[in-house]
Order: structure tokens, then sequence, then C-alpha cells
């Protein structure tokens, strides 16, 4: 037990009570009918940065959605930690898989149900609180910098724009984000690499118009039969990608880290029954562990075309759509697996079709340091928090602004994160586990408290 259990357990219940009014906005950056939840959600960060304690809180506009900032600059000579959020959450659907309302916050067997638990307001909000009780102490032993943003769900768009502008601001020593997962709350962990991404959109066209399936059927091409031809074509039985070059590029992980990553505890059976699947997938020459960070991937993300309504409609469709991502590693470039993927996918379309191929947002994979100054401090708060020493393990989601910030402030990123792969991020029925929360806050107090190696 940490010197900060006590005080953040003699907080619990207003620190929760705050969680639940921050996850009651609606802040869905991808859909524009919910952009004054997302403008009233920043001002409520804004007004959360205030009762902290931090100073020079102002909600900087951007060309999307603003960024709130906040800092504590306490000794010019001590390191300066930016500390990085989102406030903006995914869409809820699908809606009627949720057991309770997605923006009226549940607290069930410990766990909070909200969208935005666990991704990313749970988890932000316990920096706010970690600095509310070490600034009124005056135990805060660096200086800080917060920006949280309202874009991370929708790729950042603006966030490198922002950094460029304002590079003296965000002048730092280290940047500290908290919003990927541990493998355990016995087993901690600290995130040490992200995947980048690559998503695309596909439109094959057929007839000009949706015919007769009998009158037409046999003799004119089916979009949606011939996307699914050309999307088995994508990858092999073995996951193995069939995208000429795609693998040219990727970082073989040495030996060495890989018998790291054995060390981190994993139970197939467990993973199996959590998913409800008899088997899994992928690379035979990968573990699961394996498959999910150190490997590109590529799935269909949605599907869609033709009748898709009650009963049934005879009908040969014109279009035929598809959502198809591709999680990269190190050092595949996202701008030319899009153009590889392209190239690769028009080359495979019949001539009785057109083929429309769209790239949406992008980004990196990231890859950061363990020997660094950031990544000690946050190891020792671990340990005096969970009594152990984190496992380093790279994760399979992505953060594309990690390795933005690293090309335009120049600076690396602590990845620590105290959710779980079961949190159900993106999913129905997102939650954070209150202990977590908590353990969080006592953890970054101890971080935060404690610049000494
Ligand atoms: N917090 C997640 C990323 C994440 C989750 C990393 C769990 C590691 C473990 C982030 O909000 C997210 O969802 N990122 C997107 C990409 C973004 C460009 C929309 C993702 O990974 O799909
Ligand atoms: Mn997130
Ligand atoms: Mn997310």
């Amino acid at each position: 037990m940490s010197k900060y259990y006590e005080i953040v357990a003699s907080k619990k219940e207003v620190f929760l009570k705050e969680l639940v009014d921050l996850l009651k906005y609606p802040s869905i950056s991808a859909d524009p009918n919910y952009k004054n939840y997302v403008l009233d959600c920043a001002d409520f960060v804004k007004n959360q940065m205030m009762l902290a304690g931090l100073d020079a809180v102002e909600i900087i506009p951007t060309k999307g959605f603003p960024i709130v900032y906040g800092e504590k600059i306490i000794d010019a000579s001590l390191p300066t930690a930016l500390i990085y959020g989102h406030y903006d959450v995914q869409p809820a659907d699908p809606i009627d898989l949720w057991h309770s309302p997605p923006f009226e916050p549940v607290i069930k067997d410990g766990k909070i149900f909200a969208r935005g638990a666990a991704d990313d307001k749970g988890q932000f909000y316990m920096h706010l609180k970690a600095l509310e009780i070490l600034i009124a102490d005056r135990k805060l032993s660096c200086n800080v910098k917060v920006i949280i943003e309202g874009e991370e769900e929708v790729g950042s768009t603006h966030l490198e724009q922002f950094a460029l502008d304002y590079k003296e601001k965000l002048n730092c020593d280290f940047i500290v984000i908290s919003d990927t997962s541990m493998i355990s709350n016995e087993n901690p962990s600290i995130t040490t690499g992200l995947r980048g991404l690559c998503y695309m959109e596909v439109e094959v066209t057929g007839p000009n118009r949706d015919l007769h399936s009998g009158v037409y059927g046999g003799a004119v091409a089916n979009p949606i039969n011939t996307l699914c031809k050309m999307i088995s074509q994508l990858q092999d039985d073995n996951g193995t990608i069939q995208i000429p070059g795609f693998y040219e590029k990727v970082e073989e992980v040495s030996q060495k880290e890989r018998q790291a990553m054995a060390q981190a505890p994993f139970d197939i059976e467990a993973y199996k029954k959590h998913l409800n699947i008899d088997d899994v997938f992928g690379e035979n020459e990968y573990n699961v562990l394996e498959r999910v960070s150190i490997r590109p991937t590529l799935d269909v993300n949605g599907i869609w075309g033709g009748y898709i309504g009650e009963g049934a409609k005879t009908v040969l469709p014109s279009k035929a759509f598809a959502k198809i991502s591709m999680r990269l590693v190190p050092h595949q470039d996202f701008h030319e697996i899009e153009k590889l993927f392209e190239d690769y996918f028009m080359s495979i379309a019949p001539k009785n079709v057109k083929v429309k191929v769209t790239p949406h947002h992008g980004g990196e994979p990231a890859v950061t340091p363990t020997d660094s100054f950031a990544y000690k401090v946050a190891e020792k708060a671990i340990v005096e928090t969970y009594g152990k020493t984190p496992i380093p393990l790279r994760s399979g989601g992505s953060i594309p602004i990690v390795s933005m910030f690293k090309r335009v402030l120049g600076v690396d990123t602590v990845l620590l994160g105290f959710g779980l792969d079961s949190d159900a991020i993106h999913s129905p029925n997102e939650h954070y586990h209150l202990w977590n929360y908590y353990k969080g806050i006592e953890t970054l107090c101890c971080m935060y408290s404690n610049m000494s190696l």
C-alpha cells in the first residue's frame, strides 16, 4: 500500500460522482449531430482542470473540436510532463445491446458502465484527480502541462497542426498517456508499442441499377459476390496478407524481445472462453500475444449492399461496399500501404465490375523506450502501488499521435494505461473497473510526487 492509498480512499465518493458527470456527455466526435455535446464536454473538462488547481486553463480552438489546456509550472529546473488524453468517445451503437443507456452511467459489480468509461474519460480523469491531490498538498515534484483533445476517435485530425503551432507551449521532457490497458490487475504492465493503422473503403459497382435476380442473374456479375471473392484474396487461411510488398518493411522483432514477451502470462483457454470462440485464428509462426501486437493484420470492419430488410427480396444489386482496416507495425508507412492496397485491389477486380478505393485516416505505429527517465519513474510508481514490477508489452491498438509527438516535438511517451482488454471499449457495455480508477489515481500521485529514481 502506498502513502497515497488513504487519501485516495477518503475521496472515492466525490471522485466517482465527478466521473459520472463527465460520462453523461455524449461527446461522439464522429457524428455531426452530437457537435454541441462535444463542445459542452470540453467546457466541463475546462472547469474540472480549474477545480484540480491547474493554471492558465483555456479552451484552444482548432479547425475541428477544441483542445483543453491547463498547466502547473512550479520550478523551471524540474522535469516537465505533458499529459495527453481525449474527451471524445466512439459512437454507442449498436444501442440495443447495451444493458443500460450508454450516457447514463451505472455502477454495478465494481464497474462503471458508460461509453468512454475506459476510453478515455475514466483514464484521463485519473490524472486530474492525482494532480488535484498533489497541488492541494504542495507535493507535486514536476511541472505538468495537460492537453485533452476532442478528435482522437476520428484520427486526431487537427492535433499535428496544433503541435506545430504551439511547439513552445508544449515544450516538455516526456509525455504521459493513460489510454491503453494492462495484462491484468495481478500482472501490471506498461505498453511499449502501438500498431499503426491504414483504413480503406471500397466500392464495387456492377450494373447501373438494381436488377431482378431471376431475369439477369447468371449473366451479370453480382457486385456483392465479386466483392466477397476479392476480399477472400486479401488473406490466406494462415492469415498471411496477400498484397504484394505488404510485409517488405515489417520489422522482425528480435528473439530477445519475443522471449521477454513470452514472460507475460497468457491463458489461451480463458481467452477463448471469454470470447466464446472454439479456436483462435492467425499466423502459425506467432503466438496469440504476438499476433495482436508485433504482427500486421487485415480486417473487414463492415460490409454492405443489396437488400437487408425484412423477409426476402430477389435483387441483383448495383453496388457493394466494405470498410477494410490494416493494423501496421514498425516500419510500415500507411501512405505506402494505402497505395499497395489500392494497386492490388484494382488488379484483382474482374472486368465486369468497376472498383473505387478511398483511403480514410491512418496512423503511424510507435515503439516507446523502456530505458527512458519517464518509463523508470512510471515503473517505480507501479512497484509502489501494485507491489510488482510491470511487464513491458506492446499493444495492438493505435494511438497515432504518439509517433506524431515524437516527430514534431521530439519527445517520447510513456503509455501508462490502467484499463483491461475486457473493458469492452468501442463495444456495447463499455466499462471501467472502479478498482483500476482508484489504483490509477494512487499510482499517478506516486509518480508525479516523486521524480527521483
Ligand atoms: N485508446 C484507444 C487505443 C488503444 C486501446 C490502444 C487499447 C491500446 C489498447 C484509442 O482511443 C483508439 O481507439 N484508437 C483507434 C485508432 C484511432 C485512429 C481512431 C484504434 O485503435 O482503433
Ligand atoms: Mn482512447
Ligand atoms: Mn478509442
